[in-house]
Order: C-alpha cells, then sequence, then structure tokens
C-alpha cells in the first residue's frame, strides 16, 4: 500500500526532531572515525545517509581524522551526510561551510525545513554555515571569503556540480583558498557512463601533478570512488 505524501512527510519530519535530539544530547561527546561511520550508516541516521560507499567514505573519515581540519568548506550538502561526518571529524571549534544550490543538477539540494537539522550537526564549539547558493556565482565565493576572514581550508570537498566544466570551475575558483598541507577532494572519480558526469576527467587530468590517494571499491563500479589531492 502507497503511502500518502503527507503521511511520509509527518514520518520524515518526526525522524529529524529524533536525529535533532541524538545531536543535542551528543553535541560535548568525541566522535572518533569509527563512531561516526557506525552511527552514519546504522537506522537512526537513514534520513541523511550520504550518497558515498562506506568503504570508500571510511578511508576518508579515517584522513580526515589525522588532519583534525580547523577550516572545511564543502561543495554539495544534499542529505546531509558527508555535512555530518566531516563535523564529527574536524576540530572542536572548526568552521564549517557548506554550499548547496535549491534544486541544483546532480542530487537537487534540500528543502529549506533541514536548515536546523544540519545546523544541529555542529559539536562543541564548532560553526556551521549553510549557502543555499550557486558556488560558481562570484557573490558566493565573495561571501565564503567573508566568512573565512582570511583563514585558510584545510579540506575542501568538491561535490557539487558534476559536469567537466563545473567541477573544474569549482577547483579553479576555491583551491586557491586551501593551505600548503591541506587536501582536496572530488567525489565521483570512477568514469562514468553518463555522459555529463566527467568528474573523472579533470580527476584524471590533476592527479599526477599532486600527491593524491584513491578510495575506489571496484574500478568497475560505474559511479563514485574518492580522489584526494595534498596541496603543495
Ligand atoms: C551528489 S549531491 C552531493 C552529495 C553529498 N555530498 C553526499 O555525499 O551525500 C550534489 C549536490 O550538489 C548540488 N549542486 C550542483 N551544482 C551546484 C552548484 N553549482 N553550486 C552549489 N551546489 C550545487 C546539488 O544541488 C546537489 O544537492
Amino acid at each position: 500500500m502507497k503511502v500518502p505524501a503527507f503521511i511520509s512527510n509527518i514520518l520524515i519530519r518526526r525522524g529529524f526532531s529524533r536525529l535533532r535530539a541524538v545531536m543535542d544530547k551528543t553535541r560535548n561527546e568525541d566522535w572518533p572515525a569509527k563512531r561516526t561511520m557506525d552511527f552514519l550508516f546504522s537506522k537512526p541516521a537513514e534520513l541523511i545517509t550520504p550518497w558515498q560507499f562506506r568503504e570508500e567514505m571510511e578511508q576518508l573519515a579515517d584522513e580526515l581524522e589525522k588532519l583534525r581540519p580547523q577550516v572545511v568548506v564543502e561543495i554539495g550538502t544534499a542529505n546531509g551526510g558527508t555535512l555530518f561526518m566531516a563535523s564529527r571529524v574536524a576540530a572542536d571549534d572548526a568552521l564549517l561551510i557548506s554550499i548547496d544550490l535549491p534544486q541544483g543538477p546532480y542530487g537537487g539540494g534540500y528543502p529549506e525545513w533541514k536548515v536546523p537539522v544540519y545546523n544541529s550537526f555542529s559539536r562543541r564549539k564548532q560553526k556551521i554555515e549553510l549557502v543555499r547558493d550557486d558556488s560558481h556565482a562570484a557573490h558566493t565565493f565573495e561571501n565564503l571569503k567573508k566568512s573565512l576572514g582570511g583563514k585558510p581550508i584545510d579540506y575542501l570537498f568538491i561535490d557539487g556540480d558534476h559536469s567537466y566544466a563545473g567541477v573544474k570551475q569549482d577547483f579553479e575558483m576555491y583551491s586557491p583558498l586551501v593551505r600548503p598541507g591541506g587536501i582536496i577532494v572530488f567525489h565521483d572519480i570512477v568514469t562514468h557512463p553518463d555522459e555529463s558526469t566527467n568528474v573523472y576527467k579533470l580527476w584524471n587530468e590533476l592527479k599526477t601533478g599532486y600527491e593524491y590517494r584513491e578510495f575506489v571499491k571496484d574500478w568497475n563500479q560505474k559511479c563514485f570512488g574518492i580522489g584526494l589531492i595534498r596541496m603543495k
């Protein structure tokens, strides 16, 4: 039997209230990478399940735990799962900025009412800033620089526009803000059958110019795959 839309909306909103309650209760706790990933792929977190393979994301979470970023910028918030992970493994006083274009391509963004849920991810003294705008717009970039207040980015996650031109633009605009030793991470580096999903083309051009890592479950999986470069 099909559940009417208004009932499923009520259930979803209840699920998010429960999630917020967990966030409020655990705000001052430590979240090592293992705990973070176990929670993220559990039933209570099903409304924020990331669009990622667990095996690949676990390796990224381990890297981030070592880096303990103070400043995180994410392009592509969507369900909030990758923002949640970043908030758990970032420094206790980290600034996390996540950009997503409402109804954007490659995922569609998220509705306004999820804003308080995503803000509730902040732990201890962290600050989360949600930017609901186009990462390619000059004003988005200028506003981001104001929010950073001169601080460099430690971890930049690029998972927004997946076209070749789009991902290249994100890289060219935001990579100069990443500090030497900081990391830039791309999602969807595996060759994709959809002609408009071309992150892999940029990845293959870029990676050899840097110290790089690839977290890929299976090179024949036709989607996903995480690529990481370290800035010189
Ligand atoms: C694949 S989803 C992100 C998935 C998320 N990081 C995760 O792993 O769960 C891509 C998101 O990027 C957003 N997006 C696409 N183009 C964008 C742009 N130019 N600026 C900002 N966000 C964009 C879409 O709205 C979509 O929500």
